[in-house]
């Protein structure tokens, strides 16, 4: 290397330290410069989980490097911060205004876990009901993976006026009736507590579609189901379930199909070529004849599994035959007759076989 590169790769090195001024949002998320809304939904949802500081009790710097992952989150989720950023720095979004740290992305991914990680749990707490509910889902987000957004009207407690009886329970009571008289009750006591009302605020959780999904399969959102009024929330549950496809029938991680080709078709041969869920091209060549209920079957073109998306099921083609409805002239006929050179067959059985 000559003087002049020195140069350069110097004033290279001086350039990309101001513009990395402030933090690496990148790196801190582990996903490379091109990467889309989703890898960073996802990226963030995998290392939030395993940063929370509640987990990492032993390490000091855990809520730093939580607060790091959702500025990075902030910023890079969101395309107009996510532009400024990549073109000068935290530095800048920090002298806009744009970075306020406000929002806090964990819990559109995982629900409001300050109920459940703030101080002792305690059992006799009681808590509202969780709720349960299916979330229709596409074939194609099954098979490429997807954050599905969903805004819910969260009852939520607000400070009202006055007071409420609140934490009632049975408790024994002894009343003195005279020199050596008690009588023992049973007695409900509370306490007075500030009174609340239910206020509906809107919320926006991101579920994530896993690759391979299958119906069934549930997310937790802890405390985002019903409210109670002397305890915890309870949580909302989101099961899968698959919205039907004109295309594609999805069986375990096998994909069925169905295509129509023309008699002339099935006699001479052809190809086909049909869009896959996420948009590749699969296409089928036959040069034998096809019969009506043919089946080809294409190994890996089905749905990922759930467990490694690196495998995936197998496609099944059925196909059946468009016969023509035109007249045929009595010309065509015998020129018919001599191509197939076919005697006539008429086999007669019982086709449903004793089912
Ligand atoms: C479509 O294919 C399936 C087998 O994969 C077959 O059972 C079904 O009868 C076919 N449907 C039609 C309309 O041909
Ligand atoms: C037609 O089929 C018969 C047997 O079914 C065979 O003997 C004959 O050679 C065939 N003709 C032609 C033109 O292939």
């Amino acid at each position: 290397m000559n003087l002049s590169n020195y140069i350069l790769l110097f004033v290279i090195l001086m350039c990309s330290e101001i513009v990395l001024a402030g933090r690496d949002f990148y790196k801190i998320l582990g996903v490379s410069k091109g990467a889309s809304l989703h890898e960073i939904k996802k990226a963030y949802r995998r290392l939030a989980k395993e940063l929370h500081p509640d987990k990492n009790k032993d390490d000091e710097d855990a809520s730093k490097k939580f607060q790091d992952l959702g500025a990075a989150y902030e910023v890079l989720a969101d395309e107009e911060k996510r532009k400024k950023y990549d073109r000068c720095g935290e530095d800048c979004l920090q002298k806009d205004g744009m970075m306020d740290g406000g929002m806090d992305p964990f819990a559109s991914f995982f629900g409001d876990f300050g109920f459940h990680f703030g101080g002792e749990q305690k059992h006799e707490i009681p808590r509202g009901a969780d709720l349960v509910m299916d979330i229709f889902v596409t074939l194609e987000d099954l098979y490429t993976g997807n954050f599905i957004e969903i805004t819910r009207n969260k009852p939520v407690m607000k400070p009202s006026h006055g007071t409420r009886k609140c934490n009632c329970r049975q408790e024994m009571v002894t009343r003195n009736l005279g020199p050596g008289r008690f009588q023992m009750m049973q007695q409900t006591v509370c306490d007075e507590c500030p009174n609340v009302k239910l206020v509906n605020e809107e919320r926006t959780l991101e579920m994530e579609v896993e690759a391979g999904m299958v119906d069934g399969q549930q997310t937790r959102f802890v405390a985002e189901g019903e409210p109670h009024l002397d305890g915890e929330p309870g949580d909302l549950i989101l099961k899968i379930k698959t919205q039907s496809h004109p295309v594609f029938e999805r069986r375990g991680d096998d994909l069925y199909t169905n295509v129509t080709i023309s008699l002339q078709d099935a006699l001479i041969g052809f190809t086909i070529e049909l869009q896959h869920l996420d948009g590749h091209v699969i296409s089928v060549t036959r040069d034998k004849i096809t019969w009506p209920g043919a089946r080809i079957r294409k190994k890996g073109e089905g749905m990922p599994n759930y467990e490694n998306n690196n495998l995936h099921g197998t496609l099944f083609i059925t196909f059946d035959v468009e016969f023509p409805k035109q007249e045929l002239s009595s010309e065509d006929k015998e020129a018919i007759k001599k191509i197939l050179n076919q005697s006539s067959n008429n086999k007669v059985y019982n086709g449903l076989g004793g089912h």
